[in-house]
């Protein structure tokens, strides 16, 4: 007998496989009546109440929502834990946004009370938008994630961070060296990856703020240690481009001077790649490596439109990311209305079924996770959401007209926001409540 049974009825929906490659009715599962049964943390049956409901014992506690949608816990491939306090900076492009607001901000995590108070209220906010699981860049400071950790590891989340690297290019109050980089991460490495349900990602800020040095030593810390993560910045700017050509001229190009130093591979994330070439998307499609797409900070930091039908082409995995403080949004929701606009700019359509996809299922391959997070199958994680259609007048106005899921998909992604997150469950325990 599970120690602890649940059961949720609600409109349940999960993305099955992506739409790119399955064609959109095969890539969902939709359950108008559905029921969610959860023992002990984890997911172990889903259906339609009907038919579900005869198999279970009369004494179940069942929680049942009207006009409510639950769907997996999203996933934010991309995010700073210490730019939370910066967040909708005024008017700089990628480099002067990062001299004139960013390095400000993560100079202050040097300070551990200041780093556990930031890690409360970015884990606060990250629940009430429905984000279960992130992959996320602390500062330079180790106590950055160490901060971040404890808090996550309170509440059983499945989460991953990692300390910068980052030991040139950037004020002397936040370098590092190749030296003291690696004996931090290892540290971390040592204390985290693998405990519960954390990881560790090594995480070179981005080409540019690493001496070769440097670079060789984040590509030795993954070949000492299985299963870690990568996590860096790659074509998010024109001007960025120009900068790593000039540092790195033996190099053909951006992605290969991380190919060079070994840090492509299936747990590598690349974040924004909005302006990679096709042999780039090529290579990172052959060693399995991952973009995270992040269209609010594309927008808002001028960068550039992220080129989704060319990843697709290659069969790239593809996640999403909000990048906050260059995004300006903790929501995958709101993320998933700029994708759209994104999308339309350059001719082409994303439909609330890839989008889906993008948020949940698809950030789960891109971080290896499928078989844990990501959707609802039995044996998953129970990382999972209760939408609520009436969250805001005009929603609840609004997906009365809605004749099919698709629409209210659609919908929910257009007005939505944190609202919109009625309940987050983690390891099915309620962590937000609104
Ligand atoms: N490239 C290097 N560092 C950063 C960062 O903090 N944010 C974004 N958006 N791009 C970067
Ligand atoms: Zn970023």
């Amino acid at each position: 007998m599970p120690l602890t049974r649940k059961a949720y009825r609600a409109a349940i929906l999960h993305s099955i496989a992506d739409p790119a490659e399955v064609g959109i009715e095969a890539s969902y599962e939709y359950f108008e009546d559905g029921l969610l049964v959860i023992d002990d943390g984890k997911i172990s049956a889903l259906g339609h109440a009907s038919e579900l409901l005869p198999t279970l014992p009369a004494d179940i506690e069942i929680n049942h929502y009207q006009d409510a949608l639950i769907t997996p816990g999203f996933i934010d491939t991309h995010i700073h834990l210490p730019q939370t306090g910066m967040v909708g900076s005024y008017g700089e492009q990628l480099l002067d946004w990062l001299n004139t607001y960013t390095f400000p901000c993560e100079s202050q995590f040097g300070d551990k009370a200041h780093a556990d108070e930031v890690a409360e209220i970015f884990i606060k906010e990250l629940l009430r938008n429905g984000t279960t699981t992130a992959l996320v860049f602390g500062s330079v400071h180790p106590q950055s994630v160490n901060s971040f950790f404890e808090a996550a590891e309170k509440l059983d989340l499945r989460m991953i961070a990692g300390k910068v690297m980052m030991d040139r290019n950037a004020p002397d109050y936040l370098v590092d060296t190749a030296e003291s980089s690696y004996v931090d991460s290892k540290a971390l490495i040592e204390r985290w990856h693998g405990k519960g349900r954390l990881h560790y990602a090594v995480t070179p800020r981005f080409a540019p703020t690493s001496t070769p040095e440097q670079l060789t030593l984040a590509g030795q810390l993954l070949t000492e240690y299985p299963d870690l993560y990568m996590q860096t910045h790659i074509s998010e700017n024109l001007k960025e481009i120009e900068w790593v050509k000039e540092l790195f001229p033996e190099r053909k190009g951006y992605l290969d001077v991380y190919d060079h130093y070994q840090l492509l591979g299936e747990r590598s994330v690349f974040a924004h790649g909005v302006h990679l070439c096709d042999e780039e998307c090529a290579r990172l499609a052959e060693t399995g490596s991952a973009i995270s797409f992040c269209p609010t900070s594309n927008l808002f930091l001028g960068s550039g439109l992220f080129n989704l039908p060319m990843a697709e082409k290659h069969k790239l995995n593809v996640g999403l990311g909000t990048d906050v403080g260059g995004g300006t949004s903790f929501s995958l929701l709101q993320t998933l209305n700029e994708a759209y606009k994104v999308m339309q700019l350059q001719g082409a359509r994303l439909s609330p079924f890839k989008s889906l996809y993008l948020a949940t299922l698809g950030g789960a391959r891109a971080l290896r996770l499928e078989d844990k997070i990501g959707n609802l199958q039995p044996g998953s994680d129970a990382d999972f959401l209760v939408l609520d259609y009436n969250a805001t007048p005009l929603l609840s106005y609004r997906l009365k007209q809605s004749n099919n899921i698709a629409e209210t998909l659609f919908v929910l992604m257009t007005l939505g926001d944190d609202r919109t997150v009625q309940q987050t469950y983690a390891a099915g325990a309620l962590v937000h409540q609104r």
